[in-house]
């Protein structure tokens, strides 16, 4: 068996569907988030984690807490034996007997650990199935030894049913109530209140489940109160009721509330047997009921699950490629898209960020994963969040699913991420239509089409530019953390500068299309004005300054201490276009020079030492960590499109391998991540343990690392009219192949290098006919859609002299 990229943790297995981790110590929690986009759950490797419906903070199931050292919180199972008294887990926590055997492989849509203790060899998966609230618990016991074995397994969960972390326990416990049912072997939970405002802002109102438990094999006895099951003062490691072997029967309204189940095993030598759990929450308990009885039935089991990885193998196999990096195809054709569908789109949640609502700027861009594998779902994205936006343009920055509540904030771009997605769906997709359907605002109910949304929010941004027409950061931009800059409505954001001019640019032939040429005439000309202003106003010298402050003092120029040079304001100069030919040169070099590190481009450098009451919250964190100058992935990502477009091959791929989680997962020690996804960041130079990576899952960078390798450096990209096949990939590659859907067809292309160039498209071979009528575009070509439903492209890289950097590599053929 081929185990890629091992460590002394664990590895990729051979398809690279899998991590299996090796031993249960790793040094954070490394986990899977697991959703069929209403029901969800995140388990560790130590079998330790949380579930909720809907959402991961108004609607958690079991208690959690969060605790990245201890990781001691979550559902568990306990094995007995009930002659020896050896007590395990078939996770690891919370007993934590060293096991003789043990493996966790994190699946996509499941996690499997086997392990083996004394002489009973377990293997337990977690999943849910594709449309119903539940979840289940997939148990095997093997007795490996000669004698009979006679087990208890214990079931364990305390229970939350609503807001969570319900830190007020003791106020919390005394509306839940539970009640067990002999005949289905199983419980069931309700909670009189649920602490969600209702019509006049009072909370008034029961938690809308009922939270269910159930085994498939006969129950002994159960317990549903936390002081009889693990003691007074005892804990989780060695409970109580499971050192008895038996629970106290105990359930109603006046416990602290737990799930527990013990059923009695035996097992003869060599003989396996199943036990089955379920954990959910329904609407109605007669549903409830449907589900405890169908999953009693291990074929029921398995074809559910054989349906969960049949539809993640078909989500993801839209689009695969093959490169001569081994780590590239992994995390593109695999751990990427599911990250950013599992644990962004439909969980919305994780270890390090637990969360449930929806942020408007950041689950826009996580839905445009899915443009090149089923745009429907992009646009279903994108109508929900047009829903959450006012008639003034502004938006929620946030919403809670299931109460609708919301924060209308005044951050200054994230309205624009309504047009900067249609944009892209249109890109993707040619359907101008979607600028037709109508949507609500939320203080209007009368309906406006999604061009006027896009419209009132480009609008919005223009209304908000200082006197020297540059836009005001508001309370804060992208980066979140810069919220104290403009609060006076006085302080400039010059990457907002750089997204407006990019969104403007590309809306005016939206407008064209839509016949609307005042406004494409308007945007066209703000958008020249305002490359105009941001290139008189906010060069530095050498790179971009990134804002001013209230006061007209600068940030992220050579005059501050602190803070010198930004990222984005580099990046985004030139992914926007706003940075001609020289300047986009300069300022990546500036990049290169101070924000490049070992293990990728900061966000800004040096870190700041000290809070900063006119700058934000960012220079309150501990230096060099998260948006205090550390390797912030979400932008880190954008400097792989920047250098692309900079012509910058070999550094674009660079960047891109050294904030590769699975390059970097290779030092385990030194990393602590998981290694098969994205981070939030990676720890930058002014922390004592640089290179560290966290706040792993959840974070947008997936989807958008996605893009910047798929569009930017395989070159294969959406445009308004075709598919661009222009690839910047490093010299040293023969060759890549690539398939994607496009258009309702899906494409094979096969790119060949020969001469071993970055750029520079030579020949593209259609169907096997040479064409030679293919419109030009920079290095490489247009693709108009193709009629039918599949085809075969392959494209020759061109003949270059030696590589002398971008002028060779930039429009020319
Ligand atoms: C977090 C936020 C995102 C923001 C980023 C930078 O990831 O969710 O909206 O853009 O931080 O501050």
């Amino acid at each position: 068996m081929v185990r890629h990229f091992r460590t002394k943790y664990g590895y990729f297995s051979e398809d690279g569907f899998e991590y299996v981790i090796t031993r249960p110590d790793t040094p954070r929690p490394w986990v899977n988030v697991i959703s069929n986009g209403d029901y969800g759950l995140v388990i560790s490797q130590t079998g330790s984690g949380y579930s909720w419906r809907t959402h991961a903070s108004l609607n958690r199931i079991n208690r959690w807490e969060q605790d990245l050292i201890k990781d001691e919180w979550g559902k568990y199972i306990y094995v007995k034996d009930r002659e020896s008294g050896a007590i395990w887990s078939a996770g690891w926590k919370p007993v934590c007997t060293p096991p003789d055997s043990y493996r966790c492989r994190h699946g996509i849509g499941y996690t499997t650990i086997e392990s083996s203790n004394f002489g009973i060899t377990s293997s337990f998966t977690v999943f849910i199935p594709n449309e119903e609230p539940l979840e289940l618990w997939y148990l095997t016991l093997k007795n490996s030894t000669q004698k009979i074995r006679k087990l208890t397994i214990i079931s364990f969960l305390e229970l939350c049913l609503g807001n969570a972390p319900d830190w007020h326990r003791e106020f919390h416990k005394l509306f839940i109530e539970t009640e067990y049912d002999a005949e289905l072997c199983a419980l069931f939970a309700t909670k009189r209140l649920w602490e969600v405002p209702g019509e006049n802002g009072h909370w008034n109102v029961s938690w809308p489940y009922v939270a269910f438990h159930s085994c498939s094999v006969p129950v002994e006895s159960f317990d549903c109160d936390k002081e009889t099951f693990l003691g007074r003062y005892g804990n989780v490691m060695l409970p109580k009721a499971v050192v008895k072997g038996r629970g106290s029967k105990r359930c109603g309204k006046w416990y602290d509330s737990i799930f527990s189940l013990f059923a009695n095993i035996v097992l003869e030598p060599g003989e396996i047997k199943t036990v089955i759990f379920t954990l959910g929450a329904t609407e109605e308990k007669t549903q409830a009921v449907e589900l405890i009885k169908k999953y009693r039935s291990e074929a029921n089991v398995t074809q559910a699950f054989s349906q969960v990885v049949s539809r993640w193998r078909s989500i993801l196999g839209a689009s695969v490629v093959e490169t001569p990096d081994l780590s590239l195809d992994i995390l593109l054709n695999v751990w990427l898209k599911y990250q950013a569908i599992s644990g962004r789109l439909w969980g919305r949640s994780a270890y390090y960020q637990t969360g449930g609502a929806y942020g408007f700027r950041d689950q826009l861009q996580d839905c445009l994963i899915f443009l090149g594998i089923d745009p429907r779902q992009a646009k279903q994205q994108i109508l929900l969040h047009t829903r959450h936006q006012f008639k003034d343009g502004n938006v929620y920055h946030w919403w809670h699913p299931m109460t609708e509540l919301g924060l209308p904030s005044d951050l200054s771009d994230t309205m624009l991420w309504l047009p900067y997605a249609v944009l892209s769906y249109i890109q993707e997709t040619g359907d101008y239509s979607i600028l037709d359907l109508q949507e609500p605002f939320v203080d209007e109910k009368n309906l406006a089409t999604l061009y006027e949304h896009c419209t009132l929010a480009i609008d919005r941004a223009l209304s908000r530019l200082s006197k020297r027409g540059l836009p005001l950061i508001a309370a804060g931009d992208w980066n979140d953390g810069l919220n104290a800059v403009g609060r006076k409505m006085q302080g400039e954001s010059i990457w907002l500068g750089h997204f407006l001019y990019a969104i403007l640019r590309d809306f005016t032939r939206v407008c064209i299309y839509y016949d609307d040429k005042e406004r494409a005439q308007m945007y066209s000309m703000c958008a020249e004005k305002l490359k105009k202003n941001l290139n008189a106003y906010s060069w530095d010298g050498k790179w971009y300054r990134r804002a001013t402050k209230d006061s007209g003092e600068p940030i992220g120029s050579k005059s501050n201490a602190e803070g010198k040079i930004y990222l984005n304001a580099q990046t985004w100069a030139i992914i926007s276009g706003v940075a001609e030919n020289k300047r986009s040169q300069i300022a990546m070099n500036a990049v290169e020079e101070h924000l490049e590190k070992k293990f990728g481009p900061l966000l800004f450098s040096p870190a700041y030492t000290a809070p900063d009451e006119t700058i934000g919250y960012l220079t309150r964190y501990a230096p060099g960590v998260r948006e205090n100058s550390s390797v912030y992935t979400h932008a880190a990502v954008w400097a792989i499109i920047a250098e692309v477009i900079a012509g910058r091959c070999e550094t674009a791929y660079r960047l891109f391998s050294k904030i590769n989680p699975i390059n970097r997962g290779m030092k385990p020690g030194e990393y602590f991540a998981e290694p098969y996804v994205t981070p939030g960041n990676i720890e930058g130079p002014a922390s004592p343990f640089f290179g560290r990576g966290s706040w792993t899952w959840y974070t947008g960078s997936a989807a958008w690392l996605y893009r910047a390798v798929f569009d930017w450096i395989l070159g294969i990209r959406a445009d308004f009219d075709g598919l661009i096949i222009d690839p910047h990939i490093p010299s040293s590659w023969p060759f890549f192949t690539a398939k994607r859907t496009f258009r309702g067809a899906t494409y094979l292309i096969k790119v060949e290098n020969p001469h071993r160039v970055n750029c520079g498209v030579a020949e593209i071979r259609i169907d096997g006919v040479i064409k030679r009528d293919l419109h030009a575009l920079g290095s490489g070509f247009l693709v108009e859609p193709l009629p039918g439903d599949h085809h075969e492209l392959v494209v020759v890289l061109g003949k270059r002299r030696r590589n002398l950097g971008i002028s060779l590599c930039k429009g020319e053929l």
